[in-house]
């Protein structure tokens, strides 16, 4: 018999489990198909799961197709004022999944924008994350990915914020180069700490365990940085992305009692559910 050790804050992040857990409960509610703005996650179980459920994603280019009284759902991402207005402008039923973190970023470019300052996304130009929040200052903001963005062209009254996914390096970076530039700047450190968070409750476990199981999609980032950082503390750490592919050594050998779990920001509950039915 194996004892099994879920790390604290494996899986999904705060923002998408609440995003998941209410595009469930309002297709539940509603007992009719509901629609999601873009993927509500980039694992195809999940969407599957969702379409089952009849819970389908559509695209923005695709709303014509929607009927007035239709329900969708905002994922965690977020989107811009004006896709919101328009969503509304339809008589569509919206449901804002937006991620809290996220929203408060929105609410903060939006205040800025307003007082006069000129916004600086840290972050990814082409992430539906940041070009929502752009949104909120009528697109005007200077999206910068790295601090070779900044020059001395930038405004001299800057407000500044950043992905919540941005890695804290660049972003100090970035700030460092607007430093040189501008004379009255306003900076929000919006990094989420959940992926930090995540790593490093799958550190403190990977070094208490006889064997690590990384669960997570083979190209997702989040789920590589895991397996690298527990592979340190543990060699026997392996990567999979469902339950049937734990290797028998692991399950039939003796001297491995407890195996340790984390999964990456995209690996839903019953995904890691049936990893531990698996082993035990
Ligand atoms: Fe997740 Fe929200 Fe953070 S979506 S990564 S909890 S900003």
């Amino acid at each position: 018999m194996k004892n099994v050790i879920v790390g604290d804050k494996s899986g999904f992040c705060f923002g998408v489990k609440r995003a998941v857990d209410l595009v469930i409960k309002c297709q539940q509610e509603k007992g009719k198909r509901i629609y999601t703005l873009g993927p509500l996650i980039h694992n195809n179980d999940v969407i599957n799961y969702l379409k089952e459920r009849d819970i389908y994603p559509i695209e923005i280019h695709e709303l014509d197709r929607l009927n007035a009284e239709d329900v969708v759902v905002i994922r965690s991402h977020g989107v811009s004022l004006e896709i919101l207005e328009k969503l509304k402008k339809m008589g569509l039923e919206v449901i804002d999944a937006t991620c809290p973190y996220v929203g408060s970023i929105q609410k903060r470019v939006e205040e800025y924008f307003n007082r006069g300052y000129n916004i600086i996304i840290v972050g990814d130009k082409n992430h539906p994350e940041v070009q929502g929040i752009n949104g909120w200052c009528e697109n005007s903001a200077l999206v910068a990915k790295d601090e070779t963005d900044i020059s001395s062209s930038i405004s001299k009254k800057v407000c500044v914020v950043s992905q919540t996914t941005e890695k804290e390096k660049n972003w100090q970076n970035v700030l460092n180069s607007i430093i040189k530039y501008s004379k009255e700047i306003v900076a929000f450190n919006t990094i989420c700490s959940a992926t930090e968070v995540r790593q490093k409750c799958a550190e403190e476990l990977s070094k208490k365990v006889d064997a690590m199981i990384v669960i997570g999609g083979r190209h997702s980032s989040n789920t590589t940085k895991l397996y690298e950082i527990c592979i340190k503390n543990c060699h026997n750490t392996i990567h999979i992305e469902k339950a049937e592919e734990i290797p028998t050594e692991i399950l039939e050998n003796e001297d491995i009692v407890n195996v340790g779990i984390t999964a990456g920001a995209s690996t839903p509950d019953w995904i890691i559910e049936a990893v531990i039915n698996k082993i035990k």
